[in-house]
């Protein structure tokens, strides 16, 4: 069974995780986050259980993130925790985001003064992985890999990766040289597939990890939002357009998920992340947590018993429609007509 001190290869980076990362963007300040009493108690919960993998960013709540995590670090051994933050992220003006085009900028000033501050908020000489959080639009992929590479030849950071960038960009990153880009970060779960067209075969070729965020659909896969748009989550809101509207076929995939559950007698949150564990070239999803509660609930993710008839089951039912022509590609190499 798979525990949290189950440690893996990160790509090609060198670094070793655990099979789940503590995110971070719950800590701090903004509406959906924990006290810094609670949030040091989710940070302690997970690192006592052997997790060694911590992301944040340096606009989650506007650096208070980091430096609450750069305050908890010191109840643990540093070395002990592969550290990872982002730069270029859209930043928060009285709860709102906006998307000052300096402060967004992926180009090498501004990730060189990002990566100082966080330093200094972070409250440490180096980070063990750098994020591009989301990309700009426009920097070109050489000038930030060869940023990174000088970053990482100064001995500022271990690692580097690449966050909410088009497949494209990343291909391209990856085949420039230098340090490579060592992992993905990017939305998946049973409700959000897309990436499996593009990032995921690229992920296979140039064996960088992927390492998915929102693996619980932001909430939806926990069960807590019904199909009017209310529920018991902070998400819902009566008539939430958003839910009810759900995409694709969200429901069944849902009600597959709860079925898939009460079988294994786990929660639907539970076996909704165990799927996207069990997928290929994604050794250690993202995971966020308001309480020690939800940490611990969805810990138990690891070790849950599912077969790979349970699993076919949920792939099957949020199969995602392939964008062209890897819908023709598919038909076609299955030897069906196209
Ligand atoms: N690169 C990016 O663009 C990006 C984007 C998003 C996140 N991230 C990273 O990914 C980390 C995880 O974020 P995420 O969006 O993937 O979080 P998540 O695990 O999907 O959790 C999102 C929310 O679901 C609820 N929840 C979590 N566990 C639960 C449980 N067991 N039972 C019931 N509700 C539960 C909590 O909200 P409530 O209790 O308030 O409902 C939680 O804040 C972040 O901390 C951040 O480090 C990166």
């Amino acid at each position: 069974m798979t525990e949290l001190d189950d440690y893996r290869p990160l790509g090609r980076s060198g670094l070793r995780v655990s099979p789940l990362a503590l995110g971070a963007m719950t800590f701090g300040t903004g509406p959906l986050c924990a006290d810094d009493d609670t949030a040091r108690k989710v940070f302690r919960a997970y690192t006592e259980r052997g997790g060694n993998f911590v992301d944040t960013a340096d606009n989650y709540s506007a650096g208070r993130s980091e430096e609450l995590v750069g305050e908890f670090l010191r109840d643990v051994e540093r070395d002990d925790v592969v550290l990872a933050t982002k730069y270029s992220g859209p930043g928060f003006r009285d709860g709102r985001p906006h998307s000052d085009p300096r402060r967004r900028s992926n180009g090498r000033k501004n990730m060189v003064a990002s990566l100082e501050a966080s330093l200094r908020r972070l409250g440490v000489d180096h980070v063990d992985l750098y994020w591009l959080h989301i990309w700009d639009g426009f920097t070109p992929a050489e000038e930030v890999v060869a940023a990174f590479d000088d970053l990482v030849r100064a001995g500022k950071i271990r690692a580097a990766g690449l966050s909410d960038v088009p497949a494209w960009y990343a291909t391209k990153a990856a085949m420039l040289g230098g340090p490579p880009v060592t992992a993905l970060q990017l939305e998946y779960s049973l409700i959000e597939r897309a990436i499996e067209a593009e990032f995921v075969p690229l992920a296979r070729e140039f064996g960088i990890a992927i390492q998915p965020w929102g693996a619980i659909g932001g909430g939806f896969l926990t069960g807590k939002y019904t199909r009017d748009g209310g529920g018991t989550g902070r998400l819902a809101a009566p008539g939430d357009a958003g839910l009810r509207a759900s995409p694709g076929n969200r429901w069944a995939v849902l009600d597959a998920v709860r079925d898939v559950a009460a079988e294994v007698g786990a929660t639907p949150a539970q076996v909704a992340l165990h799927w996207v564990t069990r997928r290929p070239a994604m050794p250690a999803p993202l995971i966020g947590a308001r309480s020690p509660e939800q940490l611990a609930e969805t810990l138990g993710a690891l070790t849950l018993e599912v077969t790979g008839a349970q699993l076919d089951r949920l792939t099957e039912v949020s199969a995602p429609e392939l964008p062209f022509p890897h819908g023709i590609l598919a038909r076609l190499n299955a030897g069906l007509p196209h």
